[in-house]
């Protein structure tokens, strides 16, 4: 993917392989950030990078053939990741390897992008909709005040959408009751008969699901297996929620949801996003510029908000592809973007769950907040 050509000549330091060595140890990625074009590469260092990367990530491959193969599409994604970073402006992101270097990104979207079902689901959903206009923090973070729980792992599964719902449910709940209870993608993707389990989904059904059983089972209860399993039944309901409602489809209500609760959101991931690695800021270079597409092919849940200190806005998201991806498994994406869906179209599908014991936050307008 990405225009690519599988046949390129790799060019970089030798230096970059001991700083290679030195990460092995740590947790995150390769940092495959600087080069010196000057310093070529033998195909033998490219083998070993390869061999280290398998170890690493545990990969196995049971013949030749395939690890030859998933040698090649590592070598794209590598001489991706140096094209990307040797032209990349000093503010955007940067990308690296991470655990789906051996995948193309068409067999990764296969797997892990469009499994959101958004647009039909509009139309049942009957949620009402929010504007939350007011004045707000300048930052938020729920990660600081006890209301995110770590970050999960969906494996190989379409299951972004439980996620991203669980999430969501979990950051109220734990304003609420001030008690942090992970809870269970896998009695969703098990049991939300609207939803496709890990062919697709949506976080709005996920939580009409939660409404009418009347609860969801705990993280501990009703463990993921990343497949769809049989149903369970007989799990308790341990946390609940009444009802949930649609952000307005614009940046200011964005923000006053986030600056309220974290808030489950679509966005359409290209593959820049896919590699994102780094503290950086995704500014989405590639997105639709069009207001008309509104296209959102993975779920999300944004933590936060703030600006950076060179002033740019962001949002914190919290994604579901592990540790390894990304910042931690975290990725801030600019707010406040001159496209009026957001960053890949993060504005257009966000909602989030209520509860009705919830705090009314001061400064809100009445009527503004409708019941929340
Ligand atoms: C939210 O506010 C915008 C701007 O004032 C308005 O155009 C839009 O119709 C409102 N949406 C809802 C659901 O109230
Ligand atoms: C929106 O943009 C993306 C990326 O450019 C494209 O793949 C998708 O087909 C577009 N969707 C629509 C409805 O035009």
């Amino acid at each position: 993917m990405g225009g690519l050509k599988v046949e390129f000549t790799i060019i970089f330091i030798l230096g970059f392989f001991s700083m290679i060595s030195l990460n092995l140890g740590q947790p995150n990625e390769y940092p495959i950030v600087d080069y010196d074009p000057d310093k070529i590469v033998s195909q033998e260092g490219l083998a070993l990078l390869f061999e280290r990367w398998i170890e690493k990530h545990e990969k196995v491959y049971t013949s030749s053939e395939e690890k030859e193969k998933r040698f090649k599409i590592f070598q794209s994604n590598l001489a991706y990741v140096i094209d990307w970073n040797s032209k990349r402006k000093p503010s955007d992101h940067r990308v690296g390897l991470n655990q789906f270097s051996d995948m193309s990104f068409d067999e990764f979207s296969e797997i892990y992008l469009s499994k959101l079902n958004l647009e039909e689901d509009i139309l049942e959903a009957r949620a009402e909709t929010v504007n939350l206009t007011c004045s707000y923090p300048s930052s938020v973070d729920w990660r600081n005040k006890g209301v995110v729980t770590p970050i999960k792992n969906q494996g190989s599964c379409g299951s972004c959408w439980a996620f991203s719902a669980t999430g969501a449910m979990e950051g109220i709940n734990a304003k609420v009751t001030k008690k942090l209870v992970s809870l269970s993608e896998q009695q969703l993707v098990d049991c939300d008969k609207k939803n496709n389990g890990c062919a697709s989904g949506s976080y709005d059904r996920a939580f009409q699901w939660v409404i009418k059983n009347k609860g969801i089972a705990t993280e501990a209860q009703y463990p993921y297996l990343g497949r769809k399993a049989t149903c369970r039944t007989k799990v308790n309901k341990a946390v609940t929620i009444d009802g949930y409602k649609r952000v307005a489809r614009n940046e200011k209500s964005l923000l006053g949801a986030v600056a309220q609760q974290p808030v489950s959101a679509g966005i359409l991931v290209l593959k820049d996003f896919a590699m994102f690695r780094g503290s950086g800021i995704y500014k989405g270079r590639n997105c639709p510029t069009n207001s008309y597409n509104t296209t959102a092919n993975h779920a999300v849940l944004i933590v936060g908000y703030g600006t950076s200190k060179d002033g740019t806005d962001y949002w914190i998201v919290k994604n579901s592809w592990g540790t390894k991806w990304g910042n931690s498994g975290y990725v801030k994406i600019a707010r406040n973007h001159k496209l009026r869906n957001g960053v890949c179209n993060i504005n257009v599908w966000a909602s989030f769950p209520t509860k009705r014991t919830h705090i009314q936050r001061k400064g809100l307008t009445e009527g503004s907040v409708a019941s929340l």
